[in-house]
């Protein structure tokens, strides 16, 4: 299922095309050279003073034992669904610069711009990533050994989006719902906040 925005003006195809399905392949393998993309893309993000905060815990379903354990960490929501997809992502984001270790008070920014990228770069090669804060932070933290200077920012999937004739009426429903964003006009003031 394609679900490209619709745009006031226009805007790159891979943006426009990028949406976060709950449905996925549940048999897709994403190719290691694929996933050394995701991160590659991730590695190129801009960072403040080009610190790279980021850090990412890769999970893959070709380890179901380490699978079911990440899967275990996500919202039984969230699980009903992603468990069909390839891989998990863990965002992590560390607090302190790296050249002086004083507090980054842009480390998520610049994480979160890694993540896009991750999410684009998927979206570029037809796969589909989707993020979610639904997750127990120190459930993943225990299982990971995640330093307690890193935060744990989002948890993310990518895979094959399900092919829509595989769609059951409940996940065509919900797949179908329709993309919505404010209005252009109300995302950016000119010169002063009003
Ligand atoms: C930080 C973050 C956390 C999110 N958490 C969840 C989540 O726990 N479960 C979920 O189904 N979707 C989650 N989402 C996906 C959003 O609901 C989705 O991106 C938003 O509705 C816009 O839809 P689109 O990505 O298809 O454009 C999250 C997205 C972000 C960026």
């Amino acid at each position: 299922m394609k679900k490209k925005a619709t745009t006031e003006v226009p805007i790159n195809d891979v943006i426009a095309q990028r949406w976060s399905p709950r449905a996925f392949d549940p048999n897709y393998i994403i190719e290691d050279d694929s996933i050394k993309s995701l991160f590659e893309a991730a590695r190129w993000a801009p960072s403040c003073y080009g610190d790279q905060p980021w850090q990412f815990i890769l999970f893959n379903k070709k380890d179901a034992t380490s699978w079911t354990r990440a899967l275990n960490c996500l919202s039984i929501g969230n699980q009903n669904w992603a468990m069909d997809a390839s891989i998990l992502i863990v965002v992590c984001a560390n607090k302190n610069f790296n050249h002086n270790n004083e507090p980054n008070q842009w480390a998520h920014y610049d994480t979160g711009a890694a993540g896009e990228n991750i999410c684009l770069q998927a979206t570029s090669m037809d796969l589909s990533a989707h993020q979610m804060g639904g997750f127990d932070k120190e459930k993943i933290r225990n299982l990971s050994n995640i330093p307690i200077n890193f935060d744990i920012l989002a948890c993310m999937v990518v895979g094959k989006k399900l092919d829509e004739s595989k769609l059951s009426k409940i996940q065509k429903d919900k797949e179908g719902q329709v993309r919505s964003r404010k209005k252009l006009k109300d995302i950016y003031f000119i010169n002063e906040w009003k």
